[in-house]
């Protein structure tokens, strides 16, 4: 049953190089302060809901820990972002493209320690990442939990952040407190909140007010309310069929939100920052430091 996952074909492969100029993608990270939340199934799924709106979805697994991506939707990558630093691989023999029609950059645990970089390096992973130019309407960033220097590298570079938080006071205080080290220590001004495993009849607007009220005492932020995803069994039952809930159960209630979130956030679309694009992400997460 799981990811019917295929490497670029030659036509696509063409493509990806000619269209180089053209709008730039709306790149999102996905993160949280605690792990565990739900920042994969949000990617995937919101990925996926995206995608069935007819726009073109790049996934980057950025996450080192152990529920990867391709874990998740259940296959084996061939490359990763250290193979084309090794120049053993090209970027286009890393993506991969699911039968659902988005596409992956996955990580296992080939994804590079950003801080380790050498300058050569990171010329390198520019170079092959900016070949990407303007292929999509949206990257979403999957990254890892906390305050690690990949996470604020990435969650940096985005033109938006998702910070998905779930019930537990735990989630809430690791949340406040990487959105304190991104505002204070990184100049981020903007976030927007999800509220991941609501209780059935409840709603996620109760987390995000406590969260909020926090940030507005203390930090000078703008935290935005995205929506909630309901607590279901939907999206444990998808992890071993190793597809995203959104296709396996269309109209549980888990799959249900995370459509309203994704019409939200292509609501959002003409709000966009004029600085925002793939380009610029990779520029600024590998030069910024
Ligand atoms: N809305 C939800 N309803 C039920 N279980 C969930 C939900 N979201 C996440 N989970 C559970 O939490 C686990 C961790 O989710 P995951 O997306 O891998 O978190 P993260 O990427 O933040 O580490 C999942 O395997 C799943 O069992
Ligand atoms: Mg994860």
């Amino acid at each position: 049953m799981a990811g019917r996952i295929v490497r670029l074909d030659e036509a696509r492969r063409r493509r990806l190089k000619r269209n180089r100029m053209s709008t730039p993608a709306r790149v999102i990270a996905v993160t949280s302060g605690k792990g565990g939340v739900g920042k994969t199934h949000t990617s995937v799924n919101l990925g996926l809901a995206l995608t069935q709106q007819g726009k073109r979805v790049l996934l980057l697994d950025a996450d080192l820990g152990l529920a990867n991506i391709n874990i998740m939707l259940g296959f084996e990558p061939a490359a990763t972002l250290r193979e084309v630093l090794t120049k053993e691989a090209s970027i286009e023999d890393v993506i991969v493209s699911h039968d659902l029609g988005f596409d992956i950059i996955p990580s296992g645990s080939g994804f590079p320690e950003l801080s380790n970089l050498s300058e050569e390096e990171r010329a390198l992973l520019v170079e092959a990442l900016d070949e990407l130019g303007s292929n999509y309407d949206y990257m979403i960033v999957d990254t890892g939990a906390g305050i690690g220097s990949n996470v604020m590298y990435f969650c940096t570079a985005a033109e938006e952040i998702f910070v998905v938080v779930d019930c537990e006071p735990t989630s809430r205080t690791d949340a406040y407190a990487l959105i304190k080290v991104l505002t204070n220590n990184h100049g981020v001004k903007n976030f927007s909140i999800i509220a991941n495993r609501t209780p059935r009849g409840g709603d996620g607007k109760t987390t995000y007010g406590q969260l909020a009220a926090a940030c507005d005492r203390f930090l000078n932020v703008s935290l935005k309310y995205l929506g909630s995803i309901s607590d279901d069994s939907a999206v444990s039952e998808a992890v071993v069929a190793q597809r995203p809930f959104l296709e396996l159960y269309p109209s549980t209630r888990a799959s249900l939100d995370i459509t309203k979130i994704a019409k939200k956030v292509l609501e959002s679309e003409g709000r966009r920052n004029p600085s925002g694009g793939m380009q610029f992400f990779f520029k600024a997460l590998l030069e910024n430091h």
